[in-house]
């Protein structure tokens, strides 16, 4: 049996927070959760959930992975707690992290959130910003290894906007050697600073390729990826968005340039017809569903490694 180790970091807020070690025992420990083969007693602990944005997988997920190892959350709502009038988050997260043993936030700013974990006294993890969405990666990268058995030989590409979802897949891309491609329009590229970390990890491997090509961007590639191309807090950018993204779905005629044996993933929620249709979504070669089950035992796995 495995147990669980203590991880490095006290804070989860980054894909880079993790080594390649942890990585790897987080997913370990995600598929015996998975498979029934562990079971983990965190009694009392109590995780807090501070969501500015809304959420269904990743709130629930967190719920269900803390009941599974026999702790509670507390769903500190922004809007009912003192948080939306604006009390300082030095302040909230020291009053917080008194009551929790561990934060899950979603927001806005990735500065936010390192505010948060800078006065808090218990773990933080990012449940998304505009810059990362570390633990939807971790899940995204238990699928592709479900799959391909390891990393070796996988190329994945993403369509669509260089956006959080994106940032997270590269630098745990670059952190496992896998060659990542990223087919966005002209002016939606992935955040610089998050490519030049992820290009730093690979050293002169030159696997990170951008382009603003999607039928070049697939051929050969392994497993297909795609995310909204308005993200929350972009509801203003959508006309505009919508008109620059024309020729990134996923359809079926892009699918068939891709390997014959690879599989689609999207983080979900979709907007179907838009960055991906509904028959692809549907088709056999997804693990959409899969990838968002996925969310749960890896979930459970962090928070194990967080609070052991
Ligand atoms: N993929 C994901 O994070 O979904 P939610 O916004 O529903 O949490
Ligand atoms: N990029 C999307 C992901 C949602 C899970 C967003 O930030 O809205």
């Amino acid at each position: 049996m495995i147990n669980p180790i203590r991880l490095e970091n006290k804070n989860f807020l980054s894909s880079l927070d993790t080594s390649t070690e942890e990585f790897f025992h987080i997913l370990e420990l995600a598929s015996n959760f998975k498979n029934k083969d562990l079971n983990i007693e965190l009694e009392d602990k109590v995780l807090g959930l501070i969501f500015d944005k809304s959420s269904t997988r990743t709130r629930v997920s967190f719920q269900v992975a803390m009941s599974r190892l026999g702790g509670s959350t507390v769903d500190l709502n922004p809007t009912t707690s003192q948080i939306e009038r604006g009390e300082p988050i030095k302040d909230t997260a020291r009053v917080l992290s008194r009551y929790c043993d561990v934060l899950a936030i979603r927001t806005f700013k990735q500065s936010d959130l390192e505010e948060y974990a800078k006065w808090s006294s218990k773990p933080v993890i990012n449940a998304l910003t505009d810059l990362e969405h570390p633990c939807q990666a971790l899940a995204d990268y238990m699928t592709i290894k479900e799959e391909f058995v390891d990393f070796k030989n996988v190329v994945l590409t993403f369509i669509g906007d260089g956006n959080n979802v994106a940032n997270s897949l590269i630098l745990y891309g670059a952190l496992l050697g896998v060659e990542v491609r990223i087919a966005c329009p002209k002016g939606y590229e992935p955040n610089n600073l998050v490519i030049n970390k992820a290009q730093k990890i690979y050293k002169n491997k030159n696997l990170l390729k951008i382009s603003n090509e999607p039928i070049s961007a697939v051929r050969g590639a392994n497993v297909l990826y795609t995310d909204v191309w308005s993200s929350m807090g972009e509801e203003n950018q959508k006309e505009k968005k919508d008109k620059d993204f024309l020729g990134f779905t996923i359809n079926k005629n892009l699918v068939r340039k891709a390997d014959e044996d690879a599989i689609i993933l999207h983080c979900l929620p979709a907007y179907r017809s838009k960055e991906i249709t509904d028959e692809v979504i549907e088709s056999k070669k997804s693990r959409i569903f899969e990838q968002a089950e996925n969310r749960l035992h890896v979930q459970q796995a962090l928070l194990s490694c967080l609070l052991t």
